[in-house]
Parts: C-alpha cells; sequence; structure tokens
C-alpha cells in the first residue's frame, strides 16, 4: 500500500431520483423500497457494503423518501409483537436490518444529477477513499463486486469503476469507458487503466462496448473533480464526467467484476431481476422454476 492509500470504511447510495421510469408506482413510494422477492432494492445494496467491509453508509435522498430512513432504523414495536407470538427468527430478522451497519443520511434538494448526489455526501466522506453503489443494479454474488474493487483500491491507492461488457446497441443506456489494457497479478487481464469516459455515447459513438456498471470506489480528490463538472448528458452534473477529470488528473481503473448484475432500473429489468432472484430463494425457487415451466408460451 501507498502511503496515502487508506481503508476503504465508507459508502454513498444515492438515492434522491424521482423513479420517474417506475411511474406510478413511484408516485408515493421510493423506488429504492420496491421489493425484489421480499427485500427492498436498497437492503441487497446495504448488505452489499456490509459483505464488503463498509462500516458507514451515507445515503442521499430526497423529499417522500423517508420510508428509506424507517426501514434501516430499529422497530421496537414490530420486535416485540413478533416475540410475543413466539416468531423469533422474523423478530431477529427485523433487528438485523437495523443493526447491519452505521447509516447516515444527508439530502440532495434538487435532482440535479448523479454527480451532484455523491458532491452533496462531501462532509460526510470527508478526506477518505468511498464506494459508490447505484441501486438500481443488484449483484447478489458471494464475493461482492464492491469488494473486489475495494481490492484494487487498497493494494494500489487508485480509484476503480466496475465495467462490463453491454450490446453494442445499448451503449446509450450506460457510462462507457475506454480502457488500456494494463494486466498486473492477481487481477491479469481485468484490470485496464482509463483513457476516456463517455455518458450514454450512441452506439456509433462510444469508444468500447464497457459498460460502468454502478459501483465505484474512489479517492477523495473525486470531489474537486465534481466541482469542477458542469451539467452534462440530461443536464446533469455526470459522475462519468467528473471520473474522467480524475482519470486524467491522478489515474483510474477500469475493472471487469467476476459475477452477475440485474439491471432493475426499468420496468423489464426490474422483472427479470425478480424472476432470477426468485429462482434462486432456497425455500421455494424450485417451485417456481416447475411454475414457469407450466407457463404457455
Ligand atoms: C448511471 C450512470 C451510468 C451507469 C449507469 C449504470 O446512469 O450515470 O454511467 O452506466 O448508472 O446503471 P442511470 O442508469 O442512472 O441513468
Amino acid at each position: 500500500m501507498t502511503a496515502k492509500t487508506k481503508r476503504v470504511r465508507k459508502a454513498v447510495l444515492p438515492a434522491a431520483g424521482l423513479g420517474t421510469r417506475f411511474l406510478p408506482a413511484t408516485k408515493a413510494q421510493p423506488k429504492e423500497m420496491l421489493p425484489i422477492v421480499d427485500k427492498p432494492l436498497i437492503q441487497y445494496v446495504v448488505e452489499e457494503c456490509v459483505a464488503s467491509g463498509i462500516e458507514n453508509i451515507i445515503i442521499v435522498t430526497g423529499r417522500g423518501k423517508n420510508a428509506i430512513e424507517d426501514h434501516f432504523d430499529s422497530s421496537p414495536e414490530l420486535e416485540r409483537f413478533l416475540e410475543e407470538r413466539g416468531k423469533k427468527e422474523q423478530a431477529e430478522q427485523v433487528r438485523q436490518i437495523s443493526n447491519m451497519v452505521h447509516f447516515s443520511y444527508t439530502r440532495q434538494k434538487e435532482p440535479l444529477g448523479l454527480g451532484h448526489a455523491v458532491l452533496t455526501a462531501r462532509e460526510l466522506v470527508g478526506d477518505e477513499p468511498f464506494a459508490v453503489l447505484l441501486g438500481d443494479v443488484i449483484i447478489p454474488d458471494r464475493r461482492p463486486a464492491t469488494q473486489q474493487l475495494v481490492e484494487v483500491y487498497e493494494a494500489t491507492g487508485i480509484g476503480a469503476i466496475a465495467v462490463e461488457e453491454v450490446p453494442r446497441e445499448k451503449t446509450h443506456l450506460y457510462g462507457i469507458a475506454d480502457g488500456e489494457p494494463a494486466p498486473q497479478p492477481p487481477w491479469g487481464a481485468r484490470l485496464l487503466r482509463v483513457r476516456n469516459l463517455v455518458e450514454k455515447p450512441k452506439p456509433d459513438e462510444a469508444p468500447s462496448n464497457l459498460g460502468i456498471t454502478g459501483r465505484y470506489v474512489l479517492p477523495p480528490e473525486v470531489f474537486d473533480c465534481l466541482e469542477r463538472t458542469s451539467p452534462g448528458s440530461g443536464g446533469e452534473i455526470q459522475l462519468t464526467d467528473a471520473l474522467r477529470l480524475l482519470a486524467q488528473e491522478i489515474g483510474l481503473w477500469a475493472y471487469i467484476y467476476e459475477g452477475t448484475s440485474y439491471d432493475a432500473g426499468d420496468k423489464l429489468g426490474f422483472l427479470k431481476a425478480t424472476v432470477e432472484m426468485a429462482l434462486k430463494n432456497p425455500e421455494f425457487g424450485e417451485d417456481f422454476r416447475a411454475y414457469l415451466r407450466l407457463l404457455k408460451p
């Protein structure tokens, strides 16, 4: 480790978006609270943080997002109710949600973009590296993508973003990374040095087909890059644009992470994620598979 390298203890979870792709379901409830099988989307992301050694989670919320805070708060009445009825396991499950990790909240007052949401967390992050996890994407692997990025950061002192191949015709849905292969043990050909990043390019303008997956481990210098970033794609302050500056000024890795991501960011992706997660469920996955087979085409 270099002298400057520090352990990654904090994560920022932007959750201030209006969820317009999910209307009307998100008119009066946060998108992050939509359940995939039996857990809200944001809980999958929090669990990934915990499994990656994160100790402090900073959730960037906005108006109408109180259900997120309530979900991760303790609920003594519910716990007592379950215990009095002998439902110890359920009581323990509910208790664990609030005891998993330390939570802080800050609000983004206006929806000015993902980059702006991350910048809102500056005070709470302070002068140390941190992870960013986007709640639209769930990566339910035993070795979480965030943990893989933390390992790259802690060994090299350079920020890392998770990337994966996306279909050419879908580059306009992602930030796209142009990276130069920088193979080195133990990561081999998975490690690339970022040369350029473009937010949501048209297929014929995309510098590659490596899409940014929504997992980042970044040094605190990214906040200065965000301060200098003007509105970009969609008129919003884009994290991808600030990362381009960071890559030019101090360097950045793109890491082809090991694992599978499910994009629950729109209605079809959400349905696919639900089916995939239901099939993996140890309690009823097999029954669900049998049910799906019965469905007529
Ligand atoms: C955001 C990022 C984009 C990234 C994507 C992953 O876009 O801006 O770079 O590839 O998440 O899901 P959004 O999907 O929020 O429009």
